[in-house]
């Protein structure tokens, strides 16, 4: 008999239930008697140990449901990491709540800060196996994370939307996608979509050099520019300033995002019409696309293994096509930015798509 916990924690994503689906599945088809102990919320379940037994038959249906069935939050990290007498309140909750239910292991679906927290976790002494999750595809240690592809489908959806009405209006577009400060997914998404002029946080954009690509594409008899932008785009200007200053600068802003700032400037000092389309949350939500559904089935798989073999303290991940175990001590606290001489990039630029760099 295994005792497992699980818990799904951060920003939803599209292929979490079919990454849930995959341990337990796994683990059924070895005939691997099995507690389930589904956390919810979060680390929020695991602080206050609430929780919902689950048996395998919880998990048919899985694959192709969004969301999670456990819920998710975001427990501000802050009040975890801190060496205060709240951060350490609330890792002792943990703790209990794990020693309480006799845990041989917690599964922790995650991406960037939930892994930090797993990481506190293990250094705490619980068995821990985490599964790397995020549209953002910014979790360092692994190429890839479940939650991105879909995630590229529906902003590249988007984008294919806006091509038939710019088109017919004439006018500049700017599709902003999510990908909080990494550039992956809208990179992506851009190419994907044809996107002429692509503006991600890791390139600093110049505005003249955005309004040169969109003046050329007119004179060369185009009606409309395609924009996709990050939610994370800064500006040359702003990326000089210190995150304090600019943390001031956005917090005093006239505009909800820095993609109507950048309309804003092109109908300025262009006097053409812009319009800024946000998929926003779409982009988490719906149901995961067949790439994720057969990564998260993987992730979930190679999980059941080190569950079987008692390995833990690692984070399933996705090297040089091949699903590896990496120490969760070597993920925690690390982003996997993207280079900007990265060959996608490069290419990108050969397509003749503006960075505004
Ligand atoms: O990390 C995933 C993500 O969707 C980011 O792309 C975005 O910046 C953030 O989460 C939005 O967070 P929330 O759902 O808390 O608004």
């Amino acid at each position: 008999m295994i005792r497992i916990g699980m818990l799904t924690s951060g920003g939803d994503c599209q292929a979490l239930n079919a990454a849930m689906r995959g341990v337990v599945k796994c683990l059924d088809a070895s005939g691997t008697q099995m507690e389930i102990y589904g956390f919810l919320n979060g680390y929020k379940g695991l602080i206050n140990g609430d929780f919902k037994m689950l048996t395998p038959r919880d998990f048919s249906g899985l694959l192709t449901r969004g969301g999670t069935i456990l819920g998710s939050s975001r427990v501000p990290f802050k009040t975890i990491h801190e060496p205060d007498e709240e951060g350490k309140d609330k890792v002792a909750c943990m703790k209990q709540t794990y020693y309480k239910l006799q845990l041989d292991v917690l599964v922790v679906l995650g991406g960037n800060g939930s892994q930090k927290t797993a990481n506190l976790l293990r250094e705490e002494g619980l068995n821990i196996i985490s599964l790397p999750k995020t549209i953002d595809n910014d979790l360092w240690g692994t190429d890839m994370t479940f939650g991105f592809q879909s995630a590229v489908d529906v902003a590249t959806n988007a984008i294919d939307c806006i091509h038939t009405t710019a088109d017919s209006h004439g006018r500049v577009f700017i599709v902003e996608v999510m990908g909080h400060k990494v550039g992956w997914l809208t990179l992506n998404a851009g190419i994907a979509g044809g996107a002429d002029i692509i503006l991600i946080p890791e390139i600093p954009y110049d505005i003249d050099k955005v309004i040169e690509a969109i003046e050329r594409r007119a004179t060369n008899g185009s009606r409309f520019t395609i924009l996709a932008v990050a939610e994370g785009a800064i500006s040359k200007e702003d990326a000089k300033l210190t995150k304090k200053e600019y943390k001031k600068k956005l917090s005093s802003y006239a505009f909800p995002s820095v993609s109507y700032e950048i309309a804003d400037q092109i109908q300025k000092k262009t006097g053409r019409e812009v319009r800024v389309t946000v998929p926003g949350h779409m982009q988490r939500g719906g149901v995961p696309d067949p790439y994720d559904r057969v990564f998260a089935s993987r992730v979930g798989v190679e999980a059941g293994q080190l569950i079987l073999n008692k390995e833990y303290g690692y984070m399933i991940a996705y090297k040089n096509r091949e699903m590896v175990k990496v120490p969760l001590k070597e993920v925690a606290g690390k982003l996997k930015s993207l280079p900007k001489d990265a060959s996608i990039i490069k290419e990108a630029k050969m397509l003749g798509i503006c960075f505004g760099d």
